[in-house]
This record gives structure tokens, sequence and C-alpha cells, in this order.
């Protein structure tokens, strides 16, 4: 079978607190968007787990572990084939690697129904942090280290979404953030961005985009910044960093106007830079 794994934005992102086991307890606003990575799965009768993918990935990746997770605690005696053509940029803010793991775990869910939705869920968590949210896909408010899901109505946004030559790990930008003393003057407004998703403002909800985690990566790579101006330059309504970074997007008043910025922006030669909806509720068998 085959299935789109799309990758999410997050319009808003928050840190409360690091927590003892070194994760940071967030809330944030998260968005799937249109982009996403293909992910195959066959069942097969050998015991072993095979990934394939068109970038090199590590040997212990989310899609290996999320299969290994699910075939465990299913009590299944049997291995899968997975394979995956990556189209989300990596260290990117997009969610990625949890997207993958997230179809993989919906794939074998579709084939065995071993377990019910709290164990995929739990499992998931246990995957990546933003795993949870990829299997619930749409439009959500987002706590915990990840996997508190209150389900907001789908938004209707046009976004520009850019990456330039290099990512950002997100570990390495959760441990630069803990040493800045600025990140406890949070300017976020949850409430109001969850009153202008409710009631599909999108004025209101551009005006309270916020991630805490900007600053930090802005002095990681100074880049960002410029290239945040550049898409405001565009005519973007606002402009935000998604999750731990890289990507960098601009919300706009329509399509054609995305597409404009688009055309603008090439001009920097980045090496992502792609005109995304709001219109996919996550993961589609195709
Ligand atoms: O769970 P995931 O593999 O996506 O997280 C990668 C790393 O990001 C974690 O090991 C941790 O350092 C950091 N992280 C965090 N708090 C979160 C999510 C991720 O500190 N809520």
């Amino acid at each position: 079978m085959l299935l789109k794994a799309h990758a999410k934005i997050n319009l808003l992102l928050d840190v409360l607190s690091k927590r003892d086991d070194g994760y940071h307890e967030l809330i944030g606003i998260m968005h799937t968007v249109d982009i996403f990575d293909t992910v195959g799965i066959m069942p097969s009768l050998r015991k072993d787990i095979i990934v394939e993918c068109n970038e090199l990935l590590p040997k212990n990746n989310t899609a290996y572990r999320a299969a290994s997770a699910y075939l465990n605690a299913a009590g299944i005696d049997e291995g899968v084939d997975i394979t995956i053509e990556k189209h989300i940029p990596s260290q990117a803010g997009m969610g990625g690697a949890s997207a993958d793991a997230a179809a993989v775990l919906c794939g074998l869910q579709s084939s065995y129904r071993a377990l019910d939705d709290a164990k995929l869920y739990e499992i998931g968590k246990s995957v990546g942090a933003d795993v949870p949210f990829c299997l619930h896909g749409g439009c959500a408010v987002v706590g915990g280290i990840g996997e508190k899901l209150e389900t907001l109505p789908q938004q209707n946004l046009y976004l520009l979404l850019v990456q330039g030559s290099a990512g950002i790990s997100t570990p390495h930008l959760f441990s630069t953030y803990d040493n800045v003393a600025a990140r406890k003057e949070t300017k976020a407004n949850i409430e109001s961005a969850i009153t202008a998703c409710k009631t599909f403002n999108g004025n209101l909800l551009c005006e309270n985009l916020y991630n805490a985690l900007e600053f930090s990566a802005f002095e990681l790579l100074p880049e960002l910044k410029i290239t945040k101006q550049r898409l405001l330059d565009t005519g973007a309504i606002n402009a935000l960093m998604t999750g731990s970074g890289s990507v960098v997007y601009g919300v706009y008043g329509s399509l054609k106007d995305a597409l404009r910025a688009k055309a603008q922006m090439q001009v920097y030669g980045y090496g992502f830079l792609e005109v995304t909806t709001t219109q996919n509720k996550g993961i589609r068998f195709i």
C-alpha cells in the first residue's frame, strides 16, 4: 500500500518548561500542509524490517522504529518492507521524519488492525514528539511534548516555504534555547491564536504567529532572519520559522500573491522554495 505522509508547520510554538528527561513542555498550534513524502508499506514473511529511501537515512530511522514498535506491541512475528520517497526537506521543522513514522503506523494498522488508537498514539509518541500530531493531522492545539492534541478547524492558508542550504538540528536548537535568558519573555498569545482559528480570522491568526525558538535559531543561523525579512518584503501578511527550523514561511492573502512572492524569492537561489496550502487533513492512502 502507498500513503501520503504530510508535513506540518507550526502556527504557534511556545516553550513552557524543561522536564527532567531533557524534553521541553510545549504549547502550540500545528497545521498539516500539502507537501508530502510517499511511503510504501509491504508486510513480508521475512522477519526483518527493511527501509529504502531516496535519501540517506540512519539505520535506526523513525520509520524503522515505528514498524518495530508496532510489530512488537502487536505480537506480530513478521517483517515489513518500507519505501520512502522524500519530498519534505529535512532539518526543516516540518516533521518529515515524524510524518513517515506516522504513515508506517497507519499502514500497519490498516493491515493488521491489532492495536487500539490510544496504543497507536502511545507508540507514536515513543518514536518522536511530532508523531502523534502527524497521526492526527489537520489543525490542532498541541501540548505536553507533542502528545496532547485538541482539534481545531482546518484553516485556509496560502504559504510560501523557504529553506536555505543549512538545516538545524532540533536537540542543538533546544540546548541553545536553554542558554538564552530572553526566552522567558514570551510574546505568545495562545488564546488569541485559538480564537482566530475557531473564527477563521486570518488576520488575527497572522498577528499571533509566534515561535519561541526563533530567537535562538537566528543566533545559530543569521540567514534565517534575513529570509524572514525578505518574505515580509514580498508582501507576506506575516512570516515565521516553523518548529525548530530551518524552514521559514510567509502567509499570503491569496494563492496568486504567494506565487508572485515565490517568483521574487527565486533570485536568491534558495534550495527549497515552495508554495503550499493547508487543505489536506493528514495521512492519505493513494
Ligand atoms: O522526539 P524527537 O525525536 O522529535 O525530538 C528530538 C529532540 O528534540 C529531543 O531529543 C529533544 O532534545 C528535543 N525536543 C525537546 N522537547 C520537545 C521535542 C523535542 O526538547 N517537546
